[in-house]
């Protein structure tokens, strides 16, 4: 009999066909803002697409979390949905939290809402309770992941805005075992703003225990990208260079000792760009669309550009555009420097972008003396930005330091042609011109001069025709896409 039952059961299971359901990874990007619903900068520009490059490739499921803030546009708003509200305490302060949930391209994209912290006028950050509001959404992130049964395997935080998030997580709650099993990355998109407070604010504020005293502060105050980088258990950054760079004092703004300790669990990967957005064949923003076999459309781009700026219409004078925020470190000072003798030789120079008073003073000064030659215009305009990256022959970018950088891969896709310092992503992304390979100009140096003399190698290059082209070709075909990078990514997480 048992012989028998054997027997029928061996073969019933022999008939069913196996069937392995595998559950997908999950993973959950947070951060601070993110395109197309709110950006202020490259941060954005990367949660708005790593995300779908990561989805498309169909291995993990994967969610975005930002708060809700009042600057997010209407046209937005009324396509989310609500999902639920409660309140949380930080320290002793109770807050409401609502959450609000929007689907795309499968990403799945909450908005944390309160009123309190993100109803503000103009800008999103640069608020005297920049720690509280941020430390706010980090536990309000922690608290949705609970409530909505989110609970991925990889937490990818961004900033310092999310580093109390890992904070919390590797310390005030880590006595949940399903929190504890979240592995985090903390990836660094520029070393410079590290969350730094005093340290009255550490437990009145943060809430934090006092035992983890030691890994938070740095010099006498609460350092919450110091805290982040001591308890993630993966730590990145946005370009190889860059990793290797951060280890250094000169580019780690007082964390090199830190980084350096935590340099086992270091990667570079550099960021991609969304290169169907980013595309001259379809965008809509610019004057005529064209790719690198129809560059007469370029052409085109350029003859409105240089009679909407009321520059002298030449063909034949390249045109250098400068788009960037207008800060210290994008490598201004150079330009500063050298500025007459650039526009001694017979070329053009657009420069658009806002940012510290004396820069944008400088350059609007100068453009009076230069009518026909220099137009600056202060603003941060995508419209434009996208008509510049089209019309203009060159883009230069010779920044102090990048982490990475986009926009000189931007300016690729555009066919304009780019010239970098050698430093961060910039070094990983152009690599110089040798009349055969390369896909732009690069100088190693900080030094006006250093930049000036390759600023005239590509004034050369340019007026050699069939030359350009060919190097025109190069750069609008150099891969920026996010798919080898995503993967990167995904190996990472995996890990
Ligand atoms: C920061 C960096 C910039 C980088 C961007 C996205 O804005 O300064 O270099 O491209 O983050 O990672």
């Amino acid at each position: 009999m048992a012989n028998k039952k054997e027997k029928t059961t061996t073969k019933t299971v022999k008939k069913l066909p196996k069937v392995t359901v595998e559950k997908k990874k999950k993973v959950l990007l947070v951060g601070s803002e993110c395109a197309p619903f709110i950006a202020t900068g490259g941060l954005a520009d990367v949660l708005g697409s790593l995300p779908n490059a990561l989805a498309k490739r169909d291995n993990y499921e994967v969610s975005v979390i930002i708060p809700l803030y009042s600057n997010i546009k209407e046209e937005w708003r009324k396509l989310f949905k609500f999902e639920g509200c409660f309140n949380i305490y930080l320290s002793w302060r109770e807050q409401y939290v609502g959450v609000f949930s929007f689907e795309r391209e499968n990403v799945k994209y909450y908005f944390i809402d309160n009123e309190y912290y993100f109803k503000r006028d103009g800008n999103i950050y640069g608020f005297l309770d920049d720690g509280e509001r941020f430390a706010f959404f980090s536990k309000a992130v922690i608290e949705v992941i609970q409530k909505f049964d989110l609970y991925p395997d990889v937490l990818h935080c961004n900033d310092w805005q999310t580093a109390p998030l890992i904070i919390y997580l590797k310390s005030m709650y880590y006595k949940n075992e399903y929190l504890r099993r979240i592995k985090t990355v903390f990836t660094i998109h520029n070393i410079e703003y590290q969350g730094k407070f005093g340290t009255d604010t550490y437990g009145d504020l943060f809430g934090f225990d006092d035992k983890d005293f030691s890994c938070i502060e740095l010099d006498g105050a609460v350092n919450l990208m110091k805290g982040a980088i001591e308890m993630t258990d993966v730590l990145s950054t946005v370009s190889e260079t860059y990793a290797k760079e951060i280890r250094n004092p000169y580019f780690a703004h007082g964390l090199s000792d830190i980084i350096n300790r935590n340099a086992y669990k270091l990667q570079g990967i550099l960021n991609g760009i969304d290169v169907n957005y980013y595309n001259p064949k379809l965008d809509n923003y610019i004057f005529n669309k064209y790719d690198e076999n129809s560059l007469e459309g370029k052409a085109i781009c350029k003859e409105n550009l240089q009679k909407m700026l009321g520059l002298n219409v030449k063909k034949e004078v390249p045109i250098i555009a400068i788009i960037s925020r207008l800060v210290s470190h994008k490598g201004l000072d150079l330009i500063k420097e050298v500025f007459d003798e650039i526009l001694a030789d017979d070329v053009q120079l657009v420069v658009l972008g806002k940012g510290d008073k004396e820069y944008e003073n400088f350059f609007t000064e100068k453009a009076k003396n230069y009518q026909g030659k220099c137009s600056v215009i202060i603003e941060y305009n995508q419209d434009l930005s996208r008509k510049i990256y089209s019309g203009a022959d060159i883009f230069l970018m010779p920044s102090k330091m990048e982490p990475c950088g986009l926009s000189q891969m931007i300016a690729s896709r555009y066919g304009t042609v780019p010239i970098v310092r050698e430093t961060g992503g910039l070094n990983d992304s152009i690599k110089a011109f040798t009349g055969e390979r390369g896909n732009g100009f690069t100088f190693a140096n900080y030094n006006a001069h250093d930049m000036l003399y390759v600023i005239r190698e590509a004034i050369r290059t340019y007026h050699d025709k069939e030359v350009w082209v060919n190097l025109i070709k190069t750069v609008m075909t150099t891969d920026f896409s996010w798919n080898l990078q995503a993967e990167k990514y995904e190996k990472l997480y995996k890990d």
